[in-house]
């Protein structure tokens, strides 16, 4: 299955143990990233260890280990894992409790890794693109539990996989509480009407997802706009094309909302710009080389 590593010691995962008084295991008091590999590297580990930090933050607890640190852990695995591409998952918990709310009794925090051999999505879904289900399910509402914070309390996105698998779709798309379109369960959402790329803001309440932030940041060397307005979900059944993006999926076609077709019901040819975009950017943008360059003050994604 691959390894983990519990607080820096790497075993075989299946041999893992977390303590059954971990606030993660009793509370989904935790946090967490999904990282891949290309060529064996982690893609942007800067950008995931930086958002881990602020997801911790919010929870009032930190990550004990710099992203140097971290980086080290993550390649020790890898490098367990030989030269197949991988998937990372780093989850930090607040620690070991006591199952009360006695937060200065918490021993921690616990830094878990585990990783496995990325598996690939079918090559059918870039090809025809997906379906998905604009669901009943709600994304939490950001003063409930704010989806900025990428905690492992996914409750809110399994009750969505679970509506949008029974529906026949590949991936939910969730509306926020006003009714505006938010996110997939573990994706963020565009779409494309005449020639420009529009996605919805961070205050529409979402995970500031990395694959989106790198895809906005490439559309200007396309020569396609972007915009973030609050969207609804007529923009989308009435989009010349949409896609999802996120660690795992990369950039995906979306060509079905329930069953109405996005555009001609194919994926659109701007979204296999992006496509093409993401995966030239994203080999050239892993492991050491990728940190330093988000650490150096030239660097473009600094701060
Ligand atoms: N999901 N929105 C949500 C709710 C997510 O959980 C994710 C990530 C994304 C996309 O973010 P990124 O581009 O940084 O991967 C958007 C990961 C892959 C997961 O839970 O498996």
């Amino acid at each position: 299955m691959g390894f983990a590593s519990i607080n820096g010691k790497v075993v075989p995962a299946e041999e893992a143990r977390v303590s059954v008084l971990d606030n993660g295991f009793a509370f989904g008091d935790s946090v967490y990233e999904v990282l891949r590999t290309y060529g064996g590297l982690a893609f942007e580990p800067g950008r995931h260890f930086r958002r881990l930090r602020a997801s911790a933050a919010r929870l009032g607890f930190s990550v004990p280990a710099s992203d140097a640190a971290l980086l080290a852990q993550v390649d020790g695995l890898l490098a367990r894992a030989g030269k197949q591409e991988s998937y990372i998952r780093i989850v930090v918990s607040r620690g070991l409790g006591d199952c009360s709310y006695n937060f200065e009794k918490v021993q921690g925090p616990t830094v878990v890794m585990v990783q496995k051999p990325l598996m690939p999505y079918p090559a059918s879904q870039y090809a025809d693109g997906i379906k998905v289900a604009a669901v009943g399910i709600r994304r939490n509402h950001p003063r409930a539990l704010d989806p900025a914070i990428k905690s492992s309390n996914l409750l809110n996105n399994i009750l969505a996989v679970r509506e949008a698998q029974a529906r026949g779709a590949e991936e939910p798309v969730l509306l926020n509480q006003d009714g505006f379109l938010a996110e997939g369960a573990s994706t963020n959402l565009f779409l494309v009407r005449d020639g420009t790329v529009f996605t919805p803001p961070l205050s529409a309440g979402i995970l500031a997802g990395i694959t989106r932030e790198v895809v906005l940041e490439v559309l200007p060397g396309l020569g396609l706009p972007s915009r973030e307005p609050p969207l609804r979900l007529e923009d989308l059944l009435t989009a010349d094309e949409a896609f999802m993006t996120s660690t795992t999926r990369e950039v995906v076609p979306v060509t079905k909302v329930d069953e109405t077709p996005v555009g001609d019901g194919r994926p659109g040819p701007l979204t296999r710009r992006v496509m093409e975009a993401f995966r030239t950017y994203a080999p050239a943008h892993c492991g050491q080389a990728a940190l330093t360059a988000a650490a150096t003050p030239s660097g473009r994604t600094t701060g």
